[in-house]
């Protein structure tokens, strides 16, 4: 039992109702003094629900919340952030119009000159300060939309942990960092902890939270399970805490007769990527390695039409393909999940199911000459099934759903239509372990039936356990093509490096 005195924060009882879903159905989470609590459950299961209660950004229906044991109460994010609590969400909520510097003081009072105008050089400073803690290269002064996934991540956790927070709370942040810089956030959050801060740590990345966490908290549809010493559990154990049965983690079996050539990429190159040439295979998972910004993500957007091609030729089963925008792709059969859900996979102001059929309006329509609401509706509860997307109805809008259930809405919007090419790029991120495992059956499966796939993961057992052969980019040139049943991670991780093969 924790003394009340070393609680930095306490919920009791937290309920939140959406129409026909409860989000949360009375959490329970106790949060020590100085302790990394990590939060762990499926897609959907109410962790972001639960946080958005904490930082007053939605209303508990019922349910009581103390910090440093005395009651509170927020009708804003405002009051939160007041009473000592500072969140990152999942959907990162930067204003993209606006440069670092504001977004990180965003909403808090700006110190002027003895002149009463904004004392910007300060405020630089005090933002290079916080960047240099986090050991990053932020510009300062750019729009943070023109900027990287990873680098409006970076600095968001910049705005984050810019003030002196009790309890600084953050849901999915290492989802598009790189091995680097998930290492650097590592160093400030124990330093953080050391200094008495309390930090509530939610991620899909199990080794992670075992890295990082003290105790760890398990929800399941809306409940608190269980809290656990991290010491004192196991990655098998939470799977099984968080689905409920246990989950044997296997990837599917490698069906390989390579089949004729489907797609020949020869000298491709861009400002990003140099000479880029390969043959992928029908019935082939063809994985892409490299470190963030080595150019995979810009092999996949060349070859999907969203990205200019300085040079080189691409065929299709023989011929040659000018692929100059998404829509020639898709025509093309080339579909893409892109790695960027929220802005580039998905129209947030539709429901799932006019998500799921954008793309293939066309097809619906040949087949129908008129477009049949049924038939759409059909396909997409159709693949709802298939990848257990949690969704009150089709109808819902996608903006409602919770984050790994939207990724799964982008993964589902590609397999609406005919596909001979599947580009993925972290087709897993955000996704709960129970799901990933049956969208790697899903992704094998479309190998299977004679299609290609293109794969691009950060996550290193799931592109060699995937793939069946893993090209892997340095710096934008392809330095090696390997078959991905002779490497191990460590092999891997070294020729992502630009190291020799051992
Ligand atoms: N604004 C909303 N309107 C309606 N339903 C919502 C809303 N926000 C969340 N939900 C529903 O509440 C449930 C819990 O969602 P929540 O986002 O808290 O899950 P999560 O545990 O964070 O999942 P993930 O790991 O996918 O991010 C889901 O069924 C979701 O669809
Ligand atoms: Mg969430």
């Amino acid at each position: 039992m924790v003394a009340t005195q070393d609680m930095a924060l306490r919920i009791e009882g937290l309920v939140k109702d959406y129409p026909g879903v409860r989000a949360v159905d009375g959490a329970t989470v106790e949060v020590v003094r100085g302790e990394i609590h990590g939060l762990v459950g499926e897609n959907g299961a109410g962790k972001s629900t639960l946080i958005k209660m904490i930082s007053g950004v939605v209303r508990p229906d019922s349910g009581t919340m103390f910090v440093n044991g005395t009651p509170i109460s927020f009708t804003s994010a405002r009051d939160a952030y007041k009473a000592g609590i500072s969140a990152l969400h999942q959907e990162l909520s930067l204003v993209p119009y606006l440069d670092a510097t504001e977004n990180i003081f965003l909403g808090r009072p700006y110190p002027t000159t003895r002149f009463r105008l904004i004392d910007w050089f300060s405020l630089r400073h005090a933002a290079k300060q916080i960047a240099d803690l986090l050991d990053v290269d932020i510009p300062l002064d750019v729009p943070v939309g023109e900027l990287s996934p990873a680098t409006q991540t970076m600095i968001a956790i910049a705005r984050a942990i810019s003030v002196q927070a009790t309890v600084l709370i953050l849901d999915e942040p290492t989802a598009s960092l790189s091995d680097q810089e998930i290492r650097r956030l590592f160093r400030v959050l124990h330093v953080l902890k050391q200094r008495g801060t309390s930090i509530l740590y939610v991620s899909h990345r199990l080794e992670e939270i075992f890295e990082i966490a003290d105790r760890i908290t398990v929800m399941r549809d809306g409940r608190v399970v269980s809290t656990l010493p991290a010491s004192q559990t196991s990655v098998d154990d939470l799977i099984r805490l968080m689905i409920g049965r246990s989950l044997s983690q296997v990837f599917p079996k490698r069906t390989r007769a390579p089949g004729r050539p489907l797609l020949e990429v020869a000298h491709l190159t861009s400002s990003k990527v140099s000479d880029v040439s390969f043959v992928l295979h029908r019935g082939e998972i063809l994985g892409i390695g490299g470190l963030a910004g080595s150019g995979r993500s810009e092999v996949l957007r060349l070859l999907f039409g969203a990205e200019r091609r300085g040079g080189g030729t691409v065929t299709l089963d023989g011929k040659s393909v000018a692929l100059q925008s998404p829509g020639h792709a898709l025509r093309a059969g080339i579909a893409m999940v892109p790695e960027e859900r929220r802005s580039q996979g998905l129209v947030l102001s539709q429901s799932v199911v006019e998500n799921l059929t954008l793309a293939h309006l066309r097809s619906f329509a040949l087949a129908d000459i008129f477009l049949r609401p049924s038939h759409e509706a059909l396909v997409a509860k159709g693949l709802v099934d298939r990848l257990r997307i949690k969704t009150a109805d089709v109808g819902q809008n996608v903006a409602q759903l919770s984050g790994g259930n939207q990724q799964k809405v982008v993964m589902g919007k590609c397999l609406a239509g005919q596909v001979i090419v599947l580009l993925l790029d972290e087709p897993t991120r955000g996704v709960d372990v129970g799901t990933k495992f049956e969208i790697y059956q899903t992704i094998r499966g479309i190998a299977d039936s004679g299609s290609g796939v293109l794969l691009v993961s950060s996550d290193l057992p799931e592109l060699i356990g995937l793939s069946d052969r893993i090209l892997v980019l340095h710096d934008g040139h392809l330095v090696v093509t390997v078959e991905a049943d002779q490497l191990d991670q460590e092999e891997l991780l070294r020729l992502c490096y630009g190291r020799p093969p051992a």
